[in-house]
């Protein structure tokens, strides 16, 4: 459902109210639905001289059967992606190149198009190259504040050897799955991991195994429905007071219920029983989605707020990550997903605690990202936005509104935007995801 104000402003009379006031008009983005195509429209791609990664893109694109185009011609139909391979510019000279391709096709891009830059890391060739590829991240970020019609700008930097593993990440970019995911920058790397294959590209999660705490309700609820959609068994986990809900979402989502308050002691051991009982396989897909708020300003904070945030959402994760690999159960391609938020990155007024809690989840994806990746897995995590849920709609109308319209996408995600990109870094063919936090926040201008 769109917002209020969406509503009014997409009306016939609200738009030409809107027009008049300069007022900013959130379109509906176009979301995933089984059977639909990847790229609505023509897909253009183009390349700067030298570049080694429109092989990679071409090959999902022509997979998904998109109408490819090298040049920009006078066909009517607009473009629903623009792709341009900018991992050959190793001057700042050559930067043009990257921004003649966009000027030429930009004012032919349709609604919700995807416009993707395709670079090398920030690490590799000498210091002009370095500053050159740098670069590009300025220009993404700021066009992507320029789109409109729910079009969004991202970046994905594919190291030397990562070329072959950058399927799965460019398929879900170019695609509806990733409607509120805009102004990111994600970095494949290269590694150990052996290339995964799946059978059914629209199961990518068949066979596997994936735990989402805090699922009764909100984005968890969301996450299970979006990992059992693409094949996988999900025990849905919450705490026992939840009880109820928890077991209409698990039977929604054909998956299992377990009563597991994140941060009770035993915790740690009722899910490595768990797992040894029901799943002795172990376990593929981990995500410390379990989450609370209690805002307070510093001088009127109190113990219980702030241990109670902490510990539910941070220090519960550590203790059952900790179990989870002394016993050995998460499997090759493990994929550990935690949950951050904006918050942690900009901070907010009154949520020291939610904001230190969140920022520590920032901090174990990056320290642990090549603890993982000798273990041929990954830990990354989502940081949402605004999004539309039950803790958003508690908050005072005056910040609710501000943080649907504080963004280029100008409204607030939904619990779906946030599952879909969690299913995205659970596949087993985005290994070269790893140690990457993407937010989930239609570019918001929080922290960013
Ligand atoms: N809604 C947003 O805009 C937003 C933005 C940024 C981050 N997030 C994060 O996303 C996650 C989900 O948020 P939501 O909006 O769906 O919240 P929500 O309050 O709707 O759902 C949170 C779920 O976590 C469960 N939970 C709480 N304490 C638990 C515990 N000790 N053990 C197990 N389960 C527990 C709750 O019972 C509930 O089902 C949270 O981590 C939240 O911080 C949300």
């Amino acid at each position: 459902m769109a917002d209020r104000y969406q509503q009014l402003v997409t009306s016939p009379l609200g738009r030409q109210v809107a027009d008049v006031l300069s007022l900013p008009v959130p379109e509906p983005l176009r979301r995933y639905e089984p059977g639909q195509s990847l790229v609505e429209g023509l897909a253009l791609v183009g390349e700067a001289k030298g570049g080694r990664l429109l092989p990679a893109a071409l090959a999902v694109l022509e997979d998904a059967g998109a109408d490819v185009r090298r040049t920009v011609d006078g066909s009517e139909n607009p473009y629903g992606a623009l792709v341009f391979d900018a991992s050959g510019i190793d001057d700042s000279s050559r930067l043009r190149e990257l921004y003649e391709f966009f000027h030429a096709a930009i004012r032919k891009s349709g609604p919700s198009a995807r416009l993707l830059v395709l670079a090398g890391a920030t690490d590799e060739g000498d210091t002009r190259r370095r500053t050159a590829q740098r670069a590009i991240e300025g220009f993404t970020r700021s066009l992507g504040k320029e789109l409109r019609q729910g079009s969004t700008c991202n970046l994905v930097r594919i190291a030397e050897g990562a070329e072959d593993r950058a399927a799965s990440t460019l398929a879900f970019l170019l695609s509806a799955k990733s409607a509120f995911v805009a102004g990111q920058v994600v970095t494949l790397r290269a590694g150990d991991e052996p290339l995964a294959e799946v059978e059914d590209a629209t199961r990518p999660h068949a066979g596997r195994v994936a735990l989402v705490t805090g699922a009764a309700q909100g984005i968890g609820a969301s996450m299970a429905a979006v990992l059992a959609r693409d094949g996988a068994h999900v025990i849905c986990a919450d705490i026992p007071a939840q009880g109820e809900s928890l077991a209409r979402v698990a039977n929604h989502v054909g998956g299992s219920t377990l009563h597991l308050d994140v941060t009770a002691p035993s915790a740690p051991q009722t899910l490595v029983d768990h797992l040894r009982e029901r799943h002795s396989q172990g376990i593929d897909v981990v995500v410390h989605n379990a989450g609370i708020t209690r805002d307070k300003t510093l001088a009127g904070m109190d113990d219980a707020r702030w241990d109670s945030v902490l510990d539910v959402n941070l220090s519960s994760q550590e203790r059952l990550d900790e179990a989870l690999l002394e016993a050995d159960l998460l499997r090759p391609h493990g994929r550990i997903i935690g949950v951050s938020s904006i918050g942690g990155i900009a901070g907010n007024r009154g949520q020291t605690n939610y904001g230190a809690s969140k920022a520590g989840v920032i901090g174990r994806v990056e320290s642990l990202a090549d603890e993982m990746a000798d273990r041929r897995a990954t830990i990354n995590a989502v940081a949402p936005g605004f999004i539309e849920t039950a803790m958003t709609a508690r908050m005072p109308i005056g910040v609710r509104e501000a943080g649907r319209r504080m963004s280029s996408l100008g409204q607030g995600g939904r619990p779906v935007d946030v599952a879909e990109a969690v299913s995205w870094l659970a596949d087993a063919r985005s290994g070269a995801v790893n140690g990457q936090v993407v937010r989930v926040c239609g570019q918001s201008l929080l922290g960013a």
